[in-house]
């Protein structure tokens, strides 16, 4: 049975890849909109990631005895400045994210929940992927600057990128 603090800090767990999950697919429309289509594609597997990161949360609850909640959604973004502000955006949330990862680990060590523990280690591991691939994407747009050329190799680069197996 999982403890209440634990139960509620996994359900605001699931909102914040719920809203993740939003958040990607705002990105991924208006790329599309914008001609790049690779960087969409990108971002509309990324938008499927995050709602497995959600559900497997939302089974983890309820397999536990608790309630997994399904939270309402705040209104992500229409317009993004450019490319490289929506990959910066990108990065800045990953690393919110990672820091929420961290306090619901903290939360399940003082709560010495430690299947819970074990279970938010592959939330850990993901994290440093996400944020790893998001700097490495962040390193290429600054070395492309204003090169039309490059900007359009990378897009089609983008489109190569597989969604990671679970
Ligand atoms: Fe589910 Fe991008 O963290």
């Amino acid at each position: 049975m999982l403890a209440e603090r634990i139960e509620k800090a996994l359900n605001a767990q699931i909102k914040t890849e719920a809203e993740s999950s939003q958040f990607y697919l705002a990105m991924a429309s208006w790329a599309e909109t914008h001609g790049l289509n690779g960087t969409a594609k990108f971002l509309y597997q990324h938008s499927d990631e995050e709602r497995m990161h959600m559900l497997k949360l939302v089974k983890f609850v309820n397999e536990r005895g608790g309630h997994a909640e399904v939270p309402a959604l705040s209104q992500p973004p229409k317009d993004f400045e450019s490319i490289n502000n929506i990959f910066q955006t990108l990065l800045d949330h990953e690393t919110k994210v990672t820091a929420e990862i961290n306090k619901v680990v903290d939360i399940c060590l003082q709560e010495k929940d430690y299947t819970t523990h074990n279970f938010m280690q592959w939330y850990v591991s993901e994290q440093i992927e996400e944020e790893a691939l998001a700097r490495e994407i962040m390193d290429k747009l600054k070395l492309i600057g204003a090169d039309k050329g490059g900007l359009y190799l990378f897009d089609r680069d983008l489109s190569l990128i597989q969604p990671e197996a679970e």
